[in-house]
């Protein structure tokens, strides 16, 4: 037996959110077949992981890919995903007389609400996020007036709003909480009248702590999860930033010998949206190989 130590993250893997998403559908394949509410859409995949779309699909769920497919739809159930979306796809969903089933997730429910209210108020709503991220676009689309999007340090360094104009600032809630604070100081520094609403979901500071601090104390570092999944491609930026032989992988098939040689120690993550038979598979690999 090997004395290679194989440490695997507690809070790796699915969220309450995409958890109650990919329920929904699940119990919505049921439902409407019985109540004969099809066929059975879901607004953009599920989630972010192709082996859990793929098997969906095959139960006979279509994916809506845009907004110009969702118009030309005008009969059946449509699942919103966990990132949510806009009051522009909202109304064409009512329009169309589609039957909606929403399992947006309630932290990302609770920044419409913000930004919807707090814009209406006036204030000038900057979001700190990937712009083209779907719950960023979702978030985007409930800010009646002008909104701003941020990423990166020039884009806060940039940034140039009336003075006499309120900000209130919101997060992506997988946007990286370090990075957050950062982008929040250089705004602030411009001395505009701020509102802070840190809106990083705790479920992915947890994920991202916990990783960084087995990454930091590991020979190696594997990260499990879509290539497509934003919140994985962040727990890989962490690790990576501590633990120089940090590894992404999609399933076992990614993992290569290689990585695993000269190691004492390995750590495991993976992303909100990565499926427990695929975690425990790369698990069962590992402790296979090392
Ligand atoms: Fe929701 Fe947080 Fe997951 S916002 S979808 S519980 S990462």
């Amino acid at each position: 037996m090997s004395d290679v130590q194989i440490i695997m993250a507690e809070s790796a893997g699915f969220c309450f959110g995409v958890k109650r998403a990919v329920d929904t559908v699940y119990q919505e394949i049921t439902r409407c077949a019985e109540e004969g509410r099809g066929p059975l859409y879901t607004y953009g995949p599920i989630i972010h992981n192709e082996q859990v779309v793929s098997y969906f699909e095959k139960q006979g769920v279509k994916v809506i890919k845009s907004v110009n497919e969702l118009r030309s739809v005008r009969k059946g159930t449509v699942i919103i995903r966990s990132h949510g979306v806009s009051k522009e796809i909202c109304t064409i969903l009512d329009q169309n007389g589609l039957h909606t089933v929403d399992a947006t997730c309630p932290f990302v429910k609770k920044i419409h609400r913000i930004v919807e209210k707090e814009s209406s108020n006036g204030k000038r709503i900057i979001i700190i996020g990937n712009n083209s991220h779907p719950e960023v676009e979702g978030i985007r689309g409930w800010c009646g007036g002008d909104v701003t999007v941020i990423e990166t340090q020039e884009e806060a360094e940039s940034l140039r709003i009336p003075e006499d104009r309120e900000i209130c600032i919101v997060s992506q809630t997988t946007f990286n909480s370090n990075k957050f604070k950062d982008l929040v100081e250089i705004i602030r520094k411009k001395r505009y009248d701020i509102l802070v609403l840190n809106t990083i979901c705790n479920a992915t500071e947890e994920r991202q702590n916990e990783a960084r601090t087995i990454a930091a104390r590991t020979d190696a570092m594997i990260v499990i999860g879509d290539d497509r999944s934003s919140n994985t491609q962040k727990l890989f930026e962490i690790c990576k930033a501590v633990c120089r032989r940090t590894y992404h992988v999609q399933t076992a098939a990614d993992l290569q010998p290689a990585w695993l040689m000269d190691i004492r120690s390995i750590g495991i993550t993976a992303g909100a949206s990565t499926p427990n038979n695929i975690i425990e598979e790369v698990q069962n690999n590992v402790r296979l190989n090392v």
